[in-house]
């Protein structure tokens, strides 16, 4: 399958998701790879709000900017717009394959930190209820999964 769409999908799409789709975005442009990304919660209760403030301070520093996103919710034709759905925990995988309409719409959902590759946890954890270290630590785990992507794309360029 060829990947030029992927989707980053967590609960709330302000905290997980938006930051892998900002590490995203910039590495794959840095790698040359003409992949487009997006992000979106499987809950629509953040919907039209930015970024967490300690998202965007945390991103912030490692040089991401989170200030422009906008939270949005998976929609059914999400399987269409995009070739990949990334969930960041198996809550959100279930979420996502329950409104595929197709077991071929449910394939298009994988775990992000498996399907990149990651050494284990494979369930990105959700900062949201923790405290500034647990927003740094989001950081460098987006950056490592980001890594694998980008790795797994390259090589399926070829
Ligand atoms: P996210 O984090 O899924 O990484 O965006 C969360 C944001 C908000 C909530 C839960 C998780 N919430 O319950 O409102």
């Amino acid at each position: 399958m060829t990947v030029r769409r992927l989707l980053f999908v967590c609960l709330g799409n302000i905290c997980r998701s938006p930051l892998v789709e900002a590490v995203a975005r910039k590495r794959l442009a840095e790698a040359r790879l003409d992949v487009t990304v997006a992000s979106c919660g499987t809950g629509g209760w953040h919907a039209g709000e930015g970024a967490d403030p300690r998202m965007i301070a945390a991103a912030r520093v490692a040089g991401h900017d989170l200030s422009e996103h906008r939270a949005r919710q998976l929609h059914a034709r999400d399987f269409e717009d995009y070739d990949l759905l990334l969930a960041m925990d198996r809550s959100n995988l279930r979420e996502v394959q329950g409104l595929a309409a197709t077991p071929v719409q449910a394939g298009q959902a994988m775990l992000f930190l498996e399907w990149t590759g990651s050494a284990p946890p494979l369930e990105f954890p959700d900062p949201w209820h923790g405290d500034a270290a647990g927003f740094a630590a989001a950081v460098e785990l987006a950056e490592r999964g980001v890594a694998g992507l980008v790795e797994r794309l390259r090589n399926s360029e070829g």
